[in-house]
């Protein structure tokens, strides 16, 4: 298990171009399962999760060509529908294969995802949105196993799925529901569906691929099922927690970074908590020409950061809330808050394991339930902390950045499934951080 060595203090200076969206990808890879024709997605980033992604789509009968950030899958084998735990315990997104298999291969069986150190993930909204399909479940040994009716000549029919939960919709499961009911017959509509802009972009390449979907984006989506899907090429959106991760890394460290490929559309929550901190991302270039700017999904920007931060209240919500990705990258910027901020965890109450890292280098951190309360300090110090999972890695990397001396962070693997060589992004920029290999 690799560590990170971070020597703090540094400011970044430079310019980063933001990658495609993790979690677009993946079930953007998982939608071409609903064809037997080639899907090409371009700007794909190389992270451990896709790669897991590509092992379980290639046990399912697809093949994978790759070149460059360009991958191109082709379900060749559609007698293979069987996604087994080995490769499900390590990525929760294998569940949004389900869908797509169900309604293509007219049944599926798909191990439960394993468990995150976020919380509980449970996957009921995503079997509710199924069985709404007239999709049959079963659950055997850790299995779920879904079959389209008989009676409807093995294919899914369109019904009316309402898919909120008690924290508001969800990403995957709509992506899910979305994805078979394109192959389903007759019109579904989908209540509360998710509006994050991955899930949109999963929408779009439906569209392209010839489904017949209106409402992207809003709460509630309309998919006309039709009789086949074809094949598309679909360029994936850039990635916004990596965007908001970068902005908050720069500013942490009073640096000047311009970012590109930055989806400023999909961060309104963000920046604006972040402008109320101090931190303004303003545009770069054509962009900023005097007329207004207009945010855009490939934008180039600039970071600016006030020499001192305000603290500030932020709470986590679905899309267009302030995304739960970034939580705890803000919490990391916010210990060095002038002054009391809380945070409240609206999606996954319980995701503050980087709390109990963030104390070790010297933050003032309260929790209670579902907040937590970060009393500014005027300096972190470095110490050896312990990546629990992914978003709380890159906050304690950001606290890293800024802290007084040496952290070392350990079981940097889960960095890896969702930040590209985020070590060499951060050399490139002007940080002293180096990966120690293990052998
Ligand atoms: C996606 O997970 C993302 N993962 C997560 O990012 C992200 O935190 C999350 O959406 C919320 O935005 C991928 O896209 C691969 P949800 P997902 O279903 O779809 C509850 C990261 O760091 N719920 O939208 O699995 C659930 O417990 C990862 O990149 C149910 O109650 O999340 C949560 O409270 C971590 N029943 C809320 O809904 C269900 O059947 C939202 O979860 C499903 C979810």
């Amino acid at each position: 298990m690799d560590s990170f060595i971070i020597r703090g203090g540094r400011p970044l200076r430079g310019t980063v171009r933001i990658n495609g969206a993790k979690n677009a990808c993946l079930p953007l890879m998982a939608a071409a399962l609903l064809t037997d024709q080639p899907v090409t997605l371009r700007g794909v980033p190389a992270l451990s999760d896709v790669r897991s992604m590509e092992r379980l789509l290639a046990t399912l009968g697809c093949e994978l060509s790759a070149q460059g950030t360009t991958r191109t899958l082709r379900g060749t084998d559609d007698s293979k529908n069987t996604a087994d735990y080995d490769l499900m315990r390590t990525m929760r997104a294998g569940i949004c294969t389900l869908g797509p298999l169900v309604a293509a291969r007219g049944t599926a069986t798909v191990s439960m995802p394993g468990g995150c150190a976020i919380g509980d993930r449970p996957v009921d909204l995503h079997l509710r949105g199924l069985r709404a399909l007239g999709a049959e479940i079963s659950l055997d040994a850790g299995y779920i196993t879904a079959t389209a009716p008989a009676d409807n000549g093995g294919r899914l029919r369109g019904g009316h799925v309402f898919l909120g939960g008690p924290n508001g919709s969800t990403a995957l499961g709509t992506a899910n529901v979305m994805s078979a009911a394109a192959l389903a017959t007759g019109t579904t509509v989908i209540e509360c569906a998710a509006c994050e802009p991955e899930i949109e972009d999963v929408g779009r390449l439906l569209i392209a691929m010839g489904a017949k979907i209106t409402g992207l984006g809003s709460p509630r989506v309309t998919i006309e099922g039709v009789d086949a899907l074809g094949g598309a090429t679909h360029d994936v959106i850039p990635d916004r927690i990596e965007a908001g991760t970068y902005v908050m890394a720069a500013a942490i460290t009073g640096g000047d970074v311009v970012l590109e490929n930055f989806p400023t559309v999909t961060l309104g929550a963000a920046l604006d908590r972040l402008n109320e901190v101090g931190v303004t991302v303003r545009p770069e270039g054509a962009n900023a020409a005097p007329g207004g700017f207009i945010p855009g999904m490939t934008d180039t920007v600039r970071v600016h950061a006030a020499r001192r931060f305000n603290p500030v209240q932020v709470v986590t919500q679905p899309h267009p809330g302030f995304p739960t990705d970034l939580q705890a990258q803000m919490m990391a910027l916010l210990t060095v808050a002038d002054g009391n901020a809380i945070i409240t965890e609206k999606i996954f109450p319980d995701r503050f394991l980087h709390v109990a890292e963030l104390l070790r280098m010297g933050a003032d951190i309260t929790r209670v339930g579902p907040s937590a309360m970060i009393t500014g300090v005027r300096e972190l110090v470095g110490a050896p902390v312990m990546c629990s999972d992914l978003r709380a890695s890159a906050g304690l990397v950001i606290a890293g950045l800024a802290a007084k001396g040496t952290t070392t962070l350990n079981r940097v693997y889960h960095l890896d499934r969702g930040y590209e060589k985020m070590e060499v992004t951060l050399q490139a920029l002007g940080a002293d951080i180096e990966r120690v290999k293990e052998n």
